[in-house]
C-alpha cells in the first residue's frame, strides 16, 4: 500500500492553522513518512479537540514565571495547553499544536497536584528531554487533560524554553 505522502498539504490548506505553520517552520518533519505520522497525531489532538470539549468545567490556575496569575475555566476534555492558548497566556508557545512533538508547552505541576494529574507518558518523557530546567513535576501542558477532578489545578510556567 502506498504511504500517504501528500497528507501534509491537504491539512495545511484545510485547517490554515497558526500552529501548523509554526510546526512547519521548525522543520520537524524529516521525511514524507514522518510527515504523515506526525500530521495524523497533530490532527487527532487539534481537530478532535472541539468534539472532546463537552464535559463539566474546571478552573485551572496558570502562574507565569513573573508571578502573574490567570484563572481559566475550561471544559473537561480540553488540554491545559489549549486553555493557555485560548487565553493568550505567555510562555506556553505550543508550536506543534499539541502533538507532543515540541516541548514548548512545558509547565510545572504544583506538587500537591502531581498524583491527581498523573504520570508522564513515555513519549512525553522523551520530549521533555528537549526542555530546559526539567524538574520531577515537569509536564507538557498538551498532555494534561482537564477534568472535574482537576478543579483548582495550579501549573507554573518556566522562564526558559527549549
Ligand atoms: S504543544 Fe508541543 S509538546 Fe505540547
Amino acid at each position: 500500500m502506498k504511504k500517504p505522502t501528500s497528507v501534509q498539504l491537504s491539512f495545511e490548506v484545510t485547517l490554515q492553522s497558526d500552529e501548523m505553520s509554526g510546526y512547519a517552520k521548525l522543520g520537524m518533519f524529516g521525511n514524507a513518512e514522518v510527515k504523515a505520522e506526525r500530521l495524523q497525531s497533530w490532527v487527532r489532538s487539534s481537530v478532535q479537540s472541539p468534539v472532546r470539549n463537552r464535559g463539566p468545567m474546571a478552573k485551572i490556575i496558570y502562574i507565569e514565571a513573573n508571578g502573574k496569575e490567570h484563572a481559566v475555566e475550561l471544559e473537561s476534555g480540553t488540554s491545559v495547553m489549549e486553555g493557555a492558548k485560548r487565553k493568550g497566556i505567555a510562555g506556553i508557545d505550543a508550536v506543534c499544536g499539541g502533538a507532543c512533538q515540541c516541548a514548548t508547552c512545558h509547565v510545572y505541576v504544583d506538587p500537591g497536584w502531581q498524583s491527581r494529574v498523573g504520570a508522564r507518558t513515555e513519549l512525553e518523557a522523551a520530549m521533555l528531554e528537549f526542555a530546559e530546567d526539567v524538574q520531577p513535576n515537569s509536564r507538557l501542558a498538551c498532555q494534561i487533560e482537564v477534568s472535574a477532578q482537576l478543579e483548582g489545578l495550579v501549573v507554573r510556567i518556566p522562564e526558559s524554553k527549549p
